[in-house]
């Protein structure tokens, strides 16, 4: 095992302030602030204080964050669209479709994110079905999944990263069940944007949406859906907005026209602040690089899945770390308590239900990942 990851650990370090006072094992979350995205976000300060206005310097920094996320899973910049979340993105997607009978059915699992598994089971109002595969071991029961999809199948739903448990779905294979009944695939890739390389076209997927906050080192109020082209150029949301039009400066609310591809998705104002620094965010992930990041996750992740078994802690969902994002998930009753007891032992997690996640992120090193889970282990002895 690699003890050391390819780049300058020290270095990268030197960049997260939060260091020098906390431990941060909660990327599944937030990730810490770096050095560059603060500046990201002062650029927008900066501008707004000293100019006044800009709309088309701030509009301009909006379309390079859409390209910067194109890049990153290997799309066209009109293959994406820029939402303030994905709750939001997704239910412009579902506003397009069509839930008529007889393709009227979504797949869909219960390792869902609840923003997506709500927005689908809203979407019986107007005439779909759901069928929900379990969960088995902490992954989506990919046999019920498979079973599930057939020609009355409008759509499958399915989370890359599963975020209670880190459990990694093999969504090419889900793309594939799909595309065969001739449904629409749909991937939540909120949880494995910047840990990994995900790229669209290799996936064959159709859609795909992710946020900034958690891998990929930004803050809320923005994210992304890929839509491929000659889907999106199918499809018509009845949830738009000016910025969804050709020319969103036509100023006409009479005419309803399309913008190219995915951008039809866009709505309202864009988050302006948030693009700065997703921006920011992507570029310092890009500038390490997402194989080397993968590689160094992955120690990391064995170093805790090993770790967290040696000391007695009962681990959720797989072991084996090419089957899980970076988050492990251990058993932990009174999670919420945990998570706080750790809070004062300066050690960021993040509680979910009846399990503490400790996830981290490239930044960390083997010995973060060893005084984690010892003061784990410390916090948990008194209520087990
Ligand atoms: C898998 C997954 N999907 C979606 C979200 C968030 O969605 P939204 O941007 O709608 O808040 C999260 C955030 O925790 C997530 O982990």
């Amino acid at each position: 095992m690699d003890r050391r990851p390819e780049y300058d650990l020290a270095e990268i370090r030197a960049e997260i302030p939060l260091l020098r006072s906390r431990l941060p094992m909660n990327n599944c979350s937030q990730a810490p602030l770096f050095k560059g995205v603060r500046d990201g976000a002062m650029a927008f300060l900066e501008s707004w204080e000293h100019d006044g206005m800009d709309w088309e310097g701030w509009v301009a920094e909006v379309e390079a964050a859409r390209h910067t996320f194109a890049d990153l899973i290997g799309a066209e910049p009109d293959e994406v669209s820029v939402a303030s979340s994905v709750s939001q993105a997704t239910a412009s997607l579902a506003s397009a479709l069509s839930f008529e009978a007889p393709r009227n059915k979504i797949v869909l699992s219960d390792a869902e994110f609840p923003s997506v598994g709500q927005i689908w089971s809203a979407q019986r109002a107007r005439g779909a079905h759901l069928d929900w595969a379990g969960i088995t071991d902490g992954a989506v029961d990919m046999e019920a999944l498979e079973k599930a999809v057939d020609s009355k199948t409008a759509l499958v739903s399915i989370t890359h990263g599963a975020y209670q448990t880190g459990s990694l779905q093999d969504v090419a294979r889900v793309a594939k069940w799909a595309r065969a009944s001739g449904a629409i695939s749909f991937v939540d890739a909120y949880q494995t944007l910047g840990n990994r390389r995900v790229l669209v076209r290799d996936l064959g997927i159709d859609v795909l949406v992710g946020g900034c906050l958690k891998y990929l080192l930004g803050t809320a109020g923005i994210a992304f859906m890929y839509v491929r082209r000659d889907l999106a150029e199918r499809l018509e949301p009845t949830s738009t907005g000016w910025f969804g039009r050709a020319n969103p400066f036509a100023f006409d609310p009479k005419v309803l026209d399309w913008g190219a591809g995915a951008r039809r998705f866009d709505t309202g104002t864009p988050p302006l602040l948030p693009a700065y620094i997703a921006r920011a965010g992507m570029e310092l992930v890009r500038s390490v690089g997402l194989e080397k990041i993968e590689r160094w996750n992955r120690t990391l992740t064995n170093r805790m899945i090993l770790g967290g078994i040696t000391r007695g802690l009962r681990l959720e969902g797989p072991r084996d770390p090419d089957h899980r994002t970076p988050v492990a998930a251990f058993h932990a009753p009174q999670a919420a308590m945990m998570e706080a007891a750790l809070r004062e032992r300066g050690i960021l997690a993040s509680a979910r239900g009846s399990v503490l996640r400790l996830a981290p992120h490239f930044y960390n090193s083997l010995e973060d990942v060893d005084e984690a889970l010892d003061a784990l282990v410390e916090v948990l002895s008194p209520a087990t």
